[in-house]
């Protein structure tokens, strides 16, 4: 791909998305105070991690996951780009320390100054590739060293991955109602942005039914995923499907949208 081309890719996604993060209506996508599975038996299985431990986490939204990760944390820091949901968050939760900051430049943090790093609901995969690296990197900078990282991304070996929008069917009048009204909304944004999508060696950039198509992520498969976190100094240590179950080496977890990686600093 020429330098234009990779130009109009990270202006594209940075625009799309920073469109749908920075609004103010974003906090009302996410009401949710309950952990996901993979989320809370990923958690389960890694607590010594950070129980009683500085834990840092990345594009943390309106706290949902602050509200669990915060209580057994010795030093607890949410971070997102969005004032709307750090003032969400912060209101939702006031006893808990939450920052205005890009995870793309976490150079307000030391150097080794966290056990645990988590980065859940995909929020990785809302930036570049190169951006991608440089969040990892720095995740592995702020990390101590037997620091652990815990972060899902979208899957790309996931079968509906490349899907367009489709209509949910309802019995229920006014459910088939609100369907057919989103479902014209996602062809809308679809029609406006799939022009973006690529497939590159590494990873896709799709947009897809987050935020109803209006935003474009990033998608990688476990082994693209494993290489990357390997040559950024890191040692993979788990993965986990949507349903918190451990996948084997060679399991491409076609029926799983994401996936939750660990991996620990190679030190
Ligand atoms: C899909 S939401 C997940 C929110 C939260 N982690 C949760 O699971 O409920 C993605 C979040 O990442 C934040 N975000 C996106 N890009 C970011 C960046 N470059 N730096 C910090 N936060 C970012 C968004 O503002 C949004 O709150």
């Amino acid at each position: 791909m020429g330098n234009a081309a990779v130009t109009r890719q990270v202006v594209g996604q940075g625009v799309v998305n920073d469109r749908v993060y920075q609004s103010p209506s974003v906090v009302r996508h996410y009401p949710s105070d309950k952990l996901e599975l993979a989320e809370a038996l990923a958690l389960l299985k890694y607590q010594p991690v950070f129980a009683g431990r500085d834990v840092l986490d990345l594009g943390v939204g309106t706290g949902r996951t602050a509200i669990y990760l915060a209580p057994m944390a010795h030093r607890y820091i949410g971070v997102d780009y969005s004032p709307y949901m750090v003032q969400k968050a912060s209101h939702r939760l006031p006893k808990v320390r939450f920052e205005l900051g890009d995870m793309r430049d976490l150079s307000v943090h030391e150097a080794g100054s966290f056990d645990f790093v988590f980065g859940t609901n995909n929020v990785l995969d809302a930036v570049s590739h190169e951006e991608r690296l440089q969040v990892l990197s720095e995740v592995r900078r702020v990390l101590k060293p037997d620091g652990v990282v815990m972060f899902s991304a979208h899957n790309r070996s996931y079968k509906h991955a490349y899907r367009g929008p489709r209509l949910k069917l309802s019995r229920n009048p006014v459910t088939m109602l609100r369907n057919v009204v989103r479902v014209g909304r996602q062809w809308l944004n679809y029609g406006r942005l799939r022009r973006f999508n690529r497939d590159e060696a590494q990873y896709a950039l799709l947009t897809d039914v987050g935020h109803d198509y209006a935003c474009l992520h990033y998608y990688i498969d476990r082994e693209a995923q494993a290489l990357q976190l390997s040559a950024l100094g890191f040692r993979l240590l788990d993965v986990f499907t949507v349903w918190g179950a451990s996948l084997g080496v060679d399991d491409l977890a076609e029926s799983s949208p994401w996936l939750m990686y660990v991996a620990t600093v190679i030190s």
